[in-house]
């Protein structure tokens, strides 16, 4: 950073205060994490440089003979990390992987089932605004207004009425495991195909702590930034050999023109830490945390939705512990260091923006080393500033207790 720091003061400035914030804030956003230094080195290597249209052995550009090296590595560690036989990972972030899916696998027009966004599905998954809305003709399911779960019997209702081309498993805010397996007998019963997104849960996948859709999905995609802790960036995968010919071609000239190939260096590193046993300790230390927030969280009167967590995500409803919205939350809690987002609960009475619900995760925090009694501690300072929101005294008090626990698992210092 010197030379940022000596020639462009203005930058260097607002990216050391985002460093300080990242140090000294609780970051409980559930799709974030803290990368390591191999993924940080590779993500700002030299790499960027290099245009690379095509894939390995098939470029358009001279000159890739070593980065046509690096795109295999990340394919074959992806490959083995998931148990798959074809990968692409090429695409720049979540949706444009979700976008060289649909356009493999349906056409425009084509009629798909995916999650409801506001009991959990992406907005890849639908929404109007969206691309995939725009693109295709989306119907959804829920969750269980007792339960909160997934009712297989109810997407079953709904597959056989609507009769979609395609079934969209996956969630941005979906705190159980999805039964895959049941998806593709869904998928079969109506003559579907089956993608299956991971974007959240990929790195409990890939740790074998959350059974795997490339076992029973057509196409899987994922970013590798969430669970995963690599690089901001998408993947597509298969085992379907003629899918993944359509695929590459959708990805690149589809979609994409170069590869960010110090992304997929990036990639390649992350994927190479996930293959390791740390990785696997490391999300079962994700999983433990997220229970133990959840709990602590429920002793304190607050509603989890679904009664508690199986992966790496807690989703509160706050409104009637504190009278507070979810985006109320969101920001008293930004005031005391504390960074969540706000987020829609199951049949949610306030509109998207407002919401009754702040989502949590426990990626990022367990990266830092966080244990489950930390956790104790989060619930408790959420707690605490949640029930005072107009007494500054209470809120200083919160922050300072911030301040000790980034100080106990210091991040960059
Ligand atoms: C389930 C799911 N799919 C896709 C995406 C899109 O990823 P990106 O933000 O990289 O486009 C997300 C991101 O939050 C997600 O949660």
């Amino acid at each position: 950073m010197d030379t940022i720091k000596t020639h462009d003061p203005e930058l260097f400035e607002a990216m050391e205060n985002e460093k300080r914030r990242q140090e000294g804030h609780l970051e409980l956003i559930a799709s974030e994490n803290f990368v390591s230094d191999a993924v940080l080195e590779a993500a700002g290597s030299i790499l960027t440089n290099k245009y690379a249209e095509g894939y390995p052995g098939k470029r358009y550009y001279g000159g890739c003979v070593h980065v046509d090296t690096v795109e295999n590595l990340a394919r074959e560690r992806l490959k083995k990390l998931f148990n798959v036989k074809y990968v692409n990972v090429q695409a720049h972030s979540g949706s444009t992987a979700n976008m060289a899916a649909y356009r493999s696998i349906i056409k425009a027009g084509d009629v798909v089932l995916g999650m409801s966004l506001d009991h959990g599905g992406h907005l890849t998954h639908g929404h109007p605004l969206n691309f995939s809305g725009v693109d295709y003709t989306f119907h959804s399911y829920g969750v269980d207004e007792k339960t909160e779960r997934i009712d297989y019997d109810e997407v079953l209702r709904v597959a056989k009425a609507v009769n979609p081309s395609l079934i969209v498993a996956g969630a941005s805010a979906y705190s159980r495991e999805i039964d895959f397996k049941k998806f593709r007998e869904i998928a079969d019963q109506v003559g579907a195909k089956l993608m299956a997104d991971v974007a959240h849960i990929a790195g409990l996948i890939a740790a074998g702590l959350h059974n795997n859709p490339c076992e029973v999905a057509d196409v899987i995609t994922s970013t590798t930034h969430k669970t995963l802790r690599g690089p901001r960036g998408g993947i597509v995968m298969t085992n379907d050999a003629e899918l993944y010919k359509k695929i590459n071609r959708v990805v690149f000239p589809g979609i994409q023109g170069g590869p960010l190939m110090h992304v997929i260096a990036a990639k390649a590193a992350a994927f190479e830490e996930a293959l390791s046993p740390q990785f696997k300790a490391y999300q079962s230390a994700v999983v433990e945390n997220a229970k133990a927030l959840a709990e602590a969280l429920m002793e304190r009167g607050f509603n989890v939705v679904s009664g508690g967590t199986d992966n790496h995500l807690v989703l509160v409803e706050v409104k009637s512990r504190t009278g507070l919205t979810g985006l109320d939350a969101e920001k008293l809690l930004e005031k005391v260091n504390i960074t969540c987002n706000k987020n829609t609960v199951p049949n949610d009475p306030e509109k998207p923006f407002i919401t009754s619900g702040i989502r949590l995760g426990t990626p990022a925090l367990t990266t830092r080393g966080f244990e489950a009694t930390d956790m104790v501690e989060v619930a408790a300072l959420i707690h605490d500033a949640l029930m005072n929101p107009n007494n500054d005294f209470a809120l200083d008090a919160v922050r300072e207790r911030v301040a000790l626990l980034t100080k106990k698992y210091p991040l960059y210092t």
